[in-house]
């Protein structure tokens, strides 16, 4: 894998970032993990993954939209213009260019480079593991992410960071994908084998109690459900592919590719609403506070 440089700008460089933890390889930053909480595997499978659909995110991000823009709506409105906010997760920068008409800066941290690289949008960029920030604490106003902090190794962990991070007063704005999401792939693929294929998702219960547990007081918390529909069941399971989240946290994984006959009988099995295949996303928005 090729290195993965940090990208920095004056900003970010001076009052944000941690000397210390700043890397121009993001594979040294994971190798030197083996303290910390991390499956290297897993992390730079998720790298990699969004890396390769980094070109076809932004057309096939249809629910991811839906739920970025019930996010903004929550935003505080007020005097935001003299404030810095880090987009996390924030992928080919989708939702940047609004926090950017609302923020004084924003800056976009995600794991995979291609997708901060696929913009053209002028912004400070960070190419980090959000497990694993180089944030100074009490350094940041707001945080937004949509969408992508279901791919934290650790989420209570991470909450906690996040707390850390913000500055007394500080709010933070997550959708979050949770159990309950891709239910009609699991129960497709259930036709095929005992295996799971699919993510393993957080409980609602598991975030409000994280979150909590971190110091945050909860403004809001809502559950939404976003569902996308296609016209094949083939195109559906492969709606997942395109936006690059097929990595899967779990070990229990079905190993190979699926031979025809094998993929006929998931498409067979796939539950159909007026003969539609549904993917859906159940997603609890959160606003938080730090006092
Ligand atoms: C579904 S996309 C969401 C992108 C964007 N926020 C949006 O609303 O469309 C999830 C993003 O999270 C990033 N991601 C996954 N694991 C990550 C990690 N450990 N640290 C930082 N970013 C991560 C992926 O690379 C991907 O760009």
């Amino acid at each position: 894998m090729t290195a993965q440089p940090v990208l920095k700008t004056d900003l970010v460089q001076t009052q944000l970032v941690k000397p210390c933890l700043v890397s121009n390889d993001l594979n040294d930053e994971l190798n030197r993990e083996s303290s910390r909480e991390l499956n290297k595997d897993l992390k730079k499978s998720t790298q990699s993954k969004f890396s390769k659909a980094a070109a076809s995110y932004n057309t096939h991000a249809n629910v991811q939209k839906h739920a970025a823009s019930d996010l903004f709506s929550l935003i505080k409105p007020g005097i935001n213009k003299n404030k810095l906010c880090v987009d996390l997760g924030a992928g080919p920068l989708v939702n940047t260019h609004t926090l950017q008409s609302m923020f004084a800066s924003v800056v976009a941290i995600d794991l995979s480079l291609n997708m901060l690289q696929s913009s053209d949008l002028t912004a400070p960029k960070i190419c980090a593991d959000m497990d694993n920030l180089p944030l100074q604490a009490n350094s940041v106003d707001v945080i937004y992410s949509n969408f992508a902090v279901q791919w934290s190794a650790n989420f209570s962990a991470l909450m906690q960071s996040l707390y850390s991070i913000l500055k007394p007063g500080g709010q933070a704005y997550i959708s979050a994908v949770v159990e309950g999401s891709l239910n009609e792939i699991k129960t497709a693929f259930a036709a095929l084998d005992s295996n799971s294929h699919i993510n393993t998702f957080n409980s609602e219960l598991h975030i409000n109690q994280s979150v909590q547990k971190a110091g945050f007081t909860i403004n809001s918390a809502q559950k939404r459900i976003y569902t996308d529909e296609y016209i094949t069941p083939l195109k559906a399971i492969a709606s997942i592919k395109a936006i690059g989240a097929t990595t899967q946290n779990h070990t229990n994984t079905r190993q190979g590719l699926l031979t025809k006959s094998s993929l006929k009988k998931v498409c067979s099995a796939y539950p159909l609403i007026n003969n539609k295949a549904c993917v859906s996303y159940h997603v609890v928005l959160l606003s938080l506070e730090k006092h």
